[in-house]
């Protein structure tokens, strides 16, 4: 019998979200029950649970304050620990293709192909000489990366009924399906800033850099010799604009600044990389989201240096959201993972 209500668990550096969707399948899925639970520092890193019984007692916490239904629970990966690369193989079913794979790409991989989750997601198909190909994206996930993730979930009584990539969660949003063309959506975390492009929808290309807000914050902590609580206030009062900057804190908004560019630059050389592959085929936009992206004037300046139109993703977008979803906790901002893997299903 196939899943209809799955929950959708964004396990991050700083929290666990968690988003209920029910009607997965379905024309109309909805949100049921959405909640988030802080977690303390060193609990995850970069997406690796590295505490276990921390996570486990945090998800056990989350399940009854936020009372969810459902114990069918999705997680994301998404480090640099997952590798995504264009692949073409020749033409064969789907199912075939996903068994083929491990005579493919051995020399690929960083580990045994044994250690590694494989899959694949067909793109397009084109002739050869040696008959049709499909071209598609490969996805190896070192297995022991998300060992320790899906060890937390059972051990808070839950059941892991699959781990998807968090970029392809970012492509399920309502908000994300509206837009046409190629359209690139940047998800800055804290370690982690994962980039995915779709045309039409359907993924293309995934990378992940491995950088993100923690990494401006710990840079103004080190060159500024404040202490990381302090660095992390700073940052966010002051912004890439830095308009409410006292003279003294000229010095911090010129570390915001550089430090910022460094990942501006880098994702710009992403998208154009991209672009190049592709004859160079423009933009229509790009939708940032994570908890690194609301950095003041951030979305701005991203869109000056790409020369794109940049928005901040709107979580929810147009799916229905139950009046009671946010019993337990507050806020929307932050959940679009949760519930783009929630909208993924048992799929994955
Ligand atoms: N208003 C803000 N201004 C600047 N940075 C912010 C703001 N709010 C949150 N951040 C930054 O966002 C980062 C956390 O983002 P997010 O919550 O998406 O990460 P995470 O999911 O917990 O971590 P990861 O996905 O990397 O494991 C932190 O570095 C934090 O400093
Ligand atoms: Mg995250």
């Amino acid at each position: 019998m196939a899943i209809t209500q799955v929950v959708g668990v964004d396990i991050g550096s700083g929290a666990i979200r968690a988003v209920e969707v029910s009607g997965i399948g379905s024309k109309r899925p909805s949100v049921v029950r959405f909640s988030t639970m802080p977690l303390p520092d060193g609990a995850v890193h970069a997406g690796e649970v590295l505490e276990v019984n921390t996570v486990a007692a945090a998800l056990k916490q989350l399940w009854s304050t936020a009372k969810f239904s459902s114990k069918n629970v999705v997680l994301g990966v998404g480090n640099s620990k997952v590798l995504v690369r264009d692949f073409a193989v020749p033409k064969l079913s789907l199912a075939e293709i996903r068994e083929s794979l491990p005579t493919h790409v051995q020399e690929m991989l960083p580990v045994p192909v044994a250690d590694a989750i494989l899959d694949f997601y067909p793109i397009s198909e084109s002739p050869s000489d040696t008959g049709p190909v499909v071209n598609g994206l490969l996805v190896a996930v070192i297995k022991e990366s998300v060992l320790a993730n899906v060890k937390a979930v059972q051990a808070a009584g839950l059941n892991p009924i699959g781990v998807d990539l968090i970029p392809f969660a970012l492509t399920r949003l309502t908000s994300a399906a509206r837009l046409v063309g190629n359209v690139a959506h940047i998800e800055i975390g804290s370690r982690t800033t994962n980039v995915i492009v779709t045309t039409g929808g359907v993924p293309q290309f995934v990378r992940t850099i491995a950088n993100g807000g923690h990494d401006l914050t710990v840079a103004l902590a080190d060159r500024l010799d404040l202490s990381l609580d302090d660095a992390e206030a700073l940052k966010r009062h002051l912004g890439l604009t830095g308009a409410a900057a006292t003279p003294e804190q000229a010095p911090a908004v010129a570390v915001i600044r550089e430090i910022t560019a460094a990942l501006l630059y880098s994702l710009r050389d992403t998208l154009g990389y991209f672009a190049n592959s592709r004859q160079n085929d423009p933009f229509a936009g790009v939708v940032l989201s994570g908890g690194g992206a609301q950095l003041l004037g951030l979305a701005d300046a991203f869109s000056e240096v790409a020369r794109i139109p940049v928005v901040l993703g709107d979580t929810f977008g147009n799916i229905d959201v139950a009046k009671d979803a946010s019993r337990g906790a507050g806020s929307q901002a932050g959940l679009n993972v949760a519930l783009g893997l929630a909208l993924g299903g048992a799929a994955a």
